[in-house]
């Protein structure tokens, strides 16, 4: 866990009489809070650093100057109401926008210090580094065995083609040992070893969930982007996929958007907020935006004044 390290903001109060609208907990301006958290520092390294991003559709302004550091190895977690930018945001850390025609993405993003806006990034690289788990399950109607290997496959990490089989280069005991890699790693293979053949359709909307994390981390992503994974989910299957991503967060990078308060309180080491507007108002250490909140925006979303 991080500290915030104090800055002469924290300590200054803005004059009772200024024009400037009081509006965090300490009666600080939000522009001055802004400058409070760009310098949040964190234990461990920056894996992804976002700078002064902005999203259009259209005309619509979806993501505001947004700018924030990830660390390496560890659950950040996105909050906020609705519309105010969480998945948008989260698909601009793999260029997932890059899909959506209406899209316009400015600004910065550097994983591990190179930049993943420019020129020449091979996107089927990228998004094999940043992989994604999406809101509601979405197996490919194949085998629970095929959900795992066909990533692996298409990037030619394995190949069991019948030419490969008939040449004696088939990779099939490295596909039997990824397959069993990847469901313990996402905590299903005690429910499914027994039918890997069988069609992943059939899994209960849990299991389906926690296949489709066994597929994202069968590519050896670095970074694992999660848009309210559990959200679908019943208390049990829920808290399955929260000691999962405990566990991950000690070799990957999570970054996972909740609409569920208590959930990033529990799960994650640092907490983003982002409020109406497509902007992100307060980043810091989860514990210190639950329990002390500098944005009075941000402490009134948190106790259900709005959102
Ligand atoms: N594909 C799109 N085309 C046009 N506008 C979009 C698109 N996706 C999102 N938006 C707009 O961008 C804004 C932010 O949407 P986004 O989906 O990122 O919000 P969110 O915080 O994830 O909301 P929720 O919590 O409901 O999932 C909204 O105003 C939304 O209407
Ligand atoms: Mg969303």
């Amino acid at each position: 866990m991080s500290e915030i390290e104090p800055t002469e903001q924290t300590q200054t109060k803005t004059d009772a009489g200024s024009a400037q609208p009081l509006q965090t907990t300490s009666g600080e301006s939000e522009e001055q809070l802004h400058e409070e958290w760009i310098d949040y520092r964190f234990d461990g390294e920056t894996k992804l650093a976002v700078e002064t991003l902005d999203v259009h559709y259209g005309d619509d302004h979806a993501l505001k100057d947004v700018s924030m550091e990830i660390p390496e190895k560890s659950v950040t977690a996105l909050i906020g109401p609705s519309g105010c930018g969480k998945s948008t945001y989260l698909r601009c850390l793999n260029r997932m926008n890059d899909r959506i025609k209406s899209a316009r993405v400015d600004g910065s993003v550097q994983l591990d210090g190179e930049e993943i806006y420019q020129d020449g990034v091979d996107l089927v690289e990228l998004r094999k580094r940043v992989g994604m788990v999406f809101q509601s399950p979405n197996p490919f109607p194949k085998s629970i065995r095929e959900n795992i290997s066909y990533g692996p496959r298409k990037h030619g990490d394995i190949d069991t083609s019948l030419l490969a089989r008939l040449s004696g280069r088939s990779d099939e005991e490295a596909e039997e040992r990824l397959v069993k890699r990847s469901l313990k790693q996402a905590a299903l293979w005690d429910e499914v070893n027994e039918r890997l053949d069988d069609n992943a359709l059939g899994l209960s909307g849990g299991q389906q969930q926690r296949l489709c994390i066994a597929r994202a981390l069968a590519t050896d992503p670095e970074v694992l982007l999660m848009d309210e994974p559990a959200s679908a989910l019943d208390p049990i299957a829920t808290s399955k996929i929260e000691e999962l991503i405990h566990e991950l967060s000690r070799e990957y990078t999570v970054v996972i958007v909740t609409h569920n308060m208590q959930q990033a309180e529990r799960i994650s080491d640092q907490t983003a907020v982002f409020l109406t507007g497509g902007k992100l108002v307060e980043y810091g250490d989860t514990d210190q935006i639950f329990e002390s909140p500098r944005s009075q925006r941000v402490e009134d979303y948190i106790n259900g004044k709005f959102g």
